[in-house]
C-alpha cells in the first residue's frame, strides 16, 4: 500500500514482497499503488458509520463529481464499478435484435452483456496498427444500433485515438445511436483534461462517458464508478438500476477526489513500470502495442494458454479472462504491479522466454 510522496513509511512497508504460497494478479489491470492513505483512513472511518444506507453521502459526492466535471449533478450517475455503468447502458438500450457496435479486440464486459440481452454485436477489427478504426465503426452504425461502444484507451490493447479524431466521430454517430465512451484508463494519461470528450457531454450529445475509481484512485475492491451523460440519458441509465453504491466506497472515493497528491503519484508510478516493462519486450523482441493503460499488451510467440500456464508456474497471473481473440492468439495482456513484483515478473519471463519455464 500507499503513496510515497508523504514520505511516512518504509520502503518495505512501500513495496512488500508478494506474499509467500499467492500468485502475483497481473492479470486484474488493478492499480497495485493504491488506495491512497486519505482513502484508507476514510474507509476505516466510514466502516463505524456503515449500518446506514448512503443516500446522503451519495448525493454529496454526485456534487463533488459534477463539479469537477464542470457539469450538473443531473449528469452524473453513480454505479458499482464501470462494469455496472456499462450493464444499465446495455439495459437501457440493447433489446432483442437490436445492435452493438464495438472494436476487436475491446472489453469483453458490454459485448458479453450485449449478447444475453439477445442484441446482436457488430464487430469492427482494429486498423493495422491495433487502434480503434473509427470510420469504419461510423460506417458500421444502421438503423438497429442502438449502442457504439469506443474504449479509449482500449482494454487490451491499451491504444488511444487522439481527442479530435474521437469528437469528430461521436459528433457524425451519436445523433443516430449513442455513443458509450469508456474512459477509464484516460485519467492515467499526463493530458487527460485535454483528451477528455465531457465537453461533448456539456454540448447536449448523446454521450455516455464512463469512469472509475479502480484505476488512478486504486479503489477496485470498493466497485465505485461514475457515468458523465445527459441528463436524459443519465435518467435512462438509473431506471436500469436497482441499488445504490456503497457507503464505504462513497466515503473511499470523496476522499480520494480531495487527496491532491496520490493521483500524480500513482500516475508516475505506473508511466515508470509501463517504461520499464516495454524495455523487457523491447529486449527480448517481443511485439507490443503503445499502452495508455496500467497494462501491456505484447505478443508471447506461443498460445496464450500455455504461456499463462508457464508463468502461473512460476507465480504469476497473466492475460484477460477472455483470452484469445481471434487473430491474437499467441498475445498477453499483462498489468503493470509494485516495483518488486515487476522486477521479479521480469526474471520469470526471462527465464520461460529462454525456455526455462
Ligand atoms: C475498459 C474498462 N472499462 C471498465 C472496467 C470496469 O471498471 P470497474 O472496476 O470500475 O468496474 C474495466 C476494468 O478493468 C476496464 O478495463
Amino acid at each position: 500500500m500507499a503513496c510515497v510522496g508523504r514520505g511516512r513509511l518504509s520502503a518495505a512497508e512501500v513495496e512488500p514482497p508478494p506474499p509467500e504460497g499467492r500468485h502475483v494478479n497481473l492479470a486484474g489491470n488493478e492499480n497495485a499503488f493504491g488506495p491512497s492513505p486519505a482513502a484508507v483512513q476514510a474507509i476505516f472511518k466510514a466502516a463505524a458509520l456503515s449500518s446506514r444506507y448512503p443516500f446522503r453521502e451519495e448525493y454529496v459526492l454526485k456534487q463533488m463529481l459534477a463539479q469537477r466535471e464542470g457539469v450538473a449533478v443531473e449528469n452524473i450517475v453513480l454505479g458499482n464499478g464501470c462494469d455496472e455503468i456499462l450493464a444499465l447502458a446495455a439495459a437501457a438500450f440493447l433489446a432483442k435484435d437490436a445492435e452493438l457496435v464495438a472494436a476487436q479486440p475491446t472489453y469483453f464486459q458490454i459485448t458479453d452483456y450485449a449478447g444475453k440481452l439477445g442484441a446482436k454485436v457488430t464487430w469492427v477489427p482494429f486498423t493495422k496498427t491495433m487502434h480503434h478504426d473509427l470510420p469504419a465503426m461510423a460506417a458500421a452504425v444502421v438503423e438497429r444500433t442502438k449502442l457504439v461502444y469506443v474504449c479509449n484507451p482500449d482494454n487490451p490493447s491499451g491504444t488511444v485515438r487522439p481527442a479530435a479524431e474521437v469528437e469528430s466521430f461521436c459528433r457524425e454517430v451519436a445523433p443516430r445511436a449513442p455513443v458509450f465512451l469508456d474512459e477509464v484508463y484516460l485519467e492515467l494519461g499526463e493530458d487527460f483534461a485535454a483528451q477528455t470528450q465531457v465537453p461533448l457531454v456539456r454540448a447536449g450529445l448523446p454521450v455516455i462517458i464512463g469512469r472509475s475509481f479502480s484505476k488512478m484512485h486504486g479503489l477496485a475492491g470498493h466497485r465505485i464508478s461514475y457515468a458523465v451523460t445527459t441528463p436524459k440519458l443519465a435518467d435512462a441509465l438509473s431506471r436500469m438500476q436497482m441499488s445504490s453504491v456503497n457507503y464505504i466506497g462513497v466515503a473511499a472515493a470523496r476522499a480520494a477526489l480531495l487527496d491532491r497528491e496520490f493521483p500524480g503519484w500513482s500516475r508516475r508510478k505506473i508511466a515508470a513500470g509501463r517504461e520499464k516493462f516495454a524495455g523487457l519486450l523491447g529486449e527480448l523482441g517481443l511485439k507490443f502495442t503503445p499502452s495508455h493503460g496500467n497494462f501491456i499488451f505484447h505478443r508471447t510467440g506461443r498460445p496464450i494458454a500455455e504461456y499463462q500456464a508457464q508463468m502461473k508456474a512460476k507465480g504469476f497471473l497473466v492475460g484477460w479472462p477472455h483470452a484469445p481473440v481471434v487473430g491474437f492468439e499467441d498475445w498477453c495482456r499483462t498489468s503493470i504491479g509494485t516495483d518488486a513484483e515487476m522486477t521479479a515478473h521480469a526474471a520469470a519471463m526471462r527465464e520461460v522466454m529462454a525456455g526455462r519455464g
